[in-house]
């Protein structure tokens, strides 16, 4: 057997089989003989072919020496009275008869019959190197375990300390064994449960800094007194340093993310969507309206328009908790599309960072996905797209689990996508997959009334980021900007605004720092390809008149009228109806 269990050793298994039964009659002389021929310990006396006793090797040399001896037989001296076990019988048991019965050898019986003695030298001798042995194994079991082990006895006095315990705290067995656990770790587990007697088990503890363990320890409990603790720990400093990591970085996180929502709210809300044109309020009501829905929103609009300041305020005011993110389908080489949408496992293909990385879909989990320019996506992206937004699972590059989806899409674009599904370059189903709601936001030249709120909105924000005095723009300026077509839309019309600000001199734009192309316009010729129908340029030009009358006479709408030479009430319900409310 490999490994012995002293415990239940047999009897048979450590016997003597040196024995010699004697009839009762025999000389004593003889019997001496043989014993010092046989070098035996005892004799077994026979007494007709009953077993009655035995006699140890010591008595029998005593009378040897007495003077009646060579008459003598074996009856004459007294027998022990013998002790018997079977040979399947126990050593333990043996151990016990022995003791208490205050005997030093026990016979062993094999189906009645004799077959050895036990004697205490047999239990010295034969048990004890197994014991051992087993010793040795034990040890051998807990320096091999990747656990550490340490026991300490009922006095808190190191006995075993396995080598998976030297590694993790550098502290030799021949440094702790046989000293006090506290001179080593005044806090050790162990201590405490010594006191308690309570079992604990993984325990994550920190009997050091920056060392932290995942513990068991057990009281060793023997016929109801507590000899000692047992405790097996593992090292989990490294885990449980990364998941504190883990855990203040998701904190950071989640400020950061309240923080952000936070200036999002501000910065990204309806109410700073600048537009009082009709056509701009009815367009920021209905998208208004949509917001809170999951609805999918497809935005139409030249570049410029504002597309994304709208996806962004109908994400802000869907209360939804996850972010707003935004891919530009024109800006992704086309080999890296599925990767950056779906994102890809670790070594799911050559070239791919090997920790994996998590898709632009799955960030947006929970949020909204703004798909730009959804117009340039390439086809074969189109279908796997498609089948993403109808099963609502994803499923990264190279990946094995779905990940369900809960995603709000946005689609902004500047072509026709009509017109595309009819040349066959987009797909028609994933067309009205996108477009649930359409949004079609106007170019800024027709709604030229705006231009004058986006020119003192844009100056003022960029002072304010500069930390400049705001200069003032004078009516002949704001004209010609008002006259202009802004072919790149309200984006240029920043950009221009921003020119013209940081050439303003003495605090005033300066009508030279103009472009040609807008300076040069003579007010009263009409540029007929920039016009789109007659109704408006009317339209148009009706604004520019009543903003030039209303500057010229310092705002007051009787002068203006006369100006104008329309009666009063005319003017009211021109401004009203063109939306002019700031000379309300
Ligand atoms: N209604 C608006 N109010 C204020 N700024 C706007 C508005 N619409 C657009 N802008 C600004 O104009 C620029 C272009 O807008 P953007 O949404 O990127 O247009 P698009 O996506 O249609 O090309 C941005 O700087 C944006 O802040
Ligand atoms: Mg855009």
């Amino acid at each position: 057997m490999f490994f012995n269990q002293t415990k239940r050793l047999k009897v048979k298994d450590i016997m003597s089989k040196d024995f010699i039964v004697f009839d009762s009659d025999i000389s004593l002389r003889r019997c001496v003989e043989h014993i010092a021929l046989n070098n035996l310990k005892e004799v077994i006396v026979r007494h007709h072919e009953k077993l009655t006793g035995y006699i140890k090797f010591d008595d029998i040399i005593k009378i040897s020496l007495s003077q009646s001896f060579p008459e003598k037989k074996l009856f004459d001296i007294r027998a022990n009275k013998p002790f018997y076990l079977n040979v399947e019988d126990t050593v333990l048991m043996a151990k016990d008869i022995m003791r208490e019965n205050q005997v030093d050898r026990v016979f062993i019986l094999d189906d009645e019959k004799l077959v050895g003695v036990l004697r205490t030298q047999d239990i010295v001798y034969k048990l004890y190197p197994k014991i051992q042995a087993n010793e040795d194994l034990y040890e051998l079991l807990w320096d091999n375990v990747h656990e550490g082990i340490c026991i300490i006895d009922n006095k808190g006095t190191v006995c075993i300390w396995g080598r998976g315990s030297e590694k993790l705290y550098g502290i030799k067995k021949s440094e702790i064994i046989g000293k006090k656990l506290e001179e080593f770790f005044p806090t050790a587990l162990l201590l405490d449960v010594l006191k308690s007697k309570e079992p604990v088990e993984n325990i994550i503890h920190s009997p050091r800094k920056n060392t932290y363990v995942n513990i068991s320890a057990l009281p060793l409990i023997k016929n109801g007194k507590l000899i000692g603790v047992v405790s097996t720990e593992r090292d989990v400093s490294e885990i449980t340093n990364l998941s504190r990591e883990l855990e203040f970085t998701k904190e950071k996180l989640d400020y950061l993310q309240v923080e952000v929502r936070k200036m999002n709210e501000d910065k990204f809300s309806f109410g700073n969507i600048v537009g009082k044109s009709k056509i701009m309020t009815h367009t920021i009501d209905r998208a208004y309206q949509v917001a809170s829905t999951t609805s999918s929103v497809l935005i139409s609009g030249e570049s410029g328009t504002g597309k994304e300041v709208f996806a962004r305020a109908i994400h802000q005011s869907s209360g939804r908790e996850g972010a707003f993110v935004a891919i530009n389908c024109s800006a992704i080489p086309e080999s890296l599309f599925e990767s950056e949408m779906f994102g890809y496992e670790s070594g799911a293909f050559t070239g791919a960072l090997s920790k994996g990385k998590i898709g632009k879909i799955e960030i947006a989990n929970g949020g909204t996905l703004f798909l730009d320019e959804i117009g340039d996506m390439p086809l074969h992206m189109q279908a796997k797209l498609l089948r993403v937004l109808q099963e609502r699972q994803l499923m990264r590059v190279g990946g094995d689990k779905s990940i369900s989806l809960d995603v709000r899409v946005i689609s902004a674009t500047h072509r026709n996508l009509e017109d595309m599904v009819k040349a066959g370059t987009f797909r028609e189903d994933l067309y009205y997959r996108l477009n649930v709601v359409n949004i079609k936001l106007p170019s800024l030249s027709d709604r030229i009334e705006d231009v004058p709120l986006f020119v003192k909105l844009f100056i003022e924000e960029f002072c304010r980021e500069n930390h400049m005095k705001v200069p003032d723009i004078s009516p002949e300026i704001l004209n010609m900007l008002m006259n202009y077509s802004w072919p790149g839309n309200i984006r240029e019309l920043k950009n221009m605004v921003e020119h013209l600000v940081v050439f303003s001199k003495n605090n005033e734009i300066q009508i030279d720092t103009l472009p040609e192309y807008i300076n040069n316009k003579d007010d009263k010729t009409i540029n007929i390809k920039n016009e789109k129908s007659l109704t408006d340029l009317i339209r148009k030009t009706e604004i520019k008149a009543i903003h030039d009358a209303m500057k010229e006479c310092g705002n007051n709408k009787q002068q203006a009228a006369k100006l104008l030479d329309i009666p009063r009430s005319t003017l009211y319900y021109k401004i009203k109806f063109y939306d002019l409310n700031q000379y309300l």
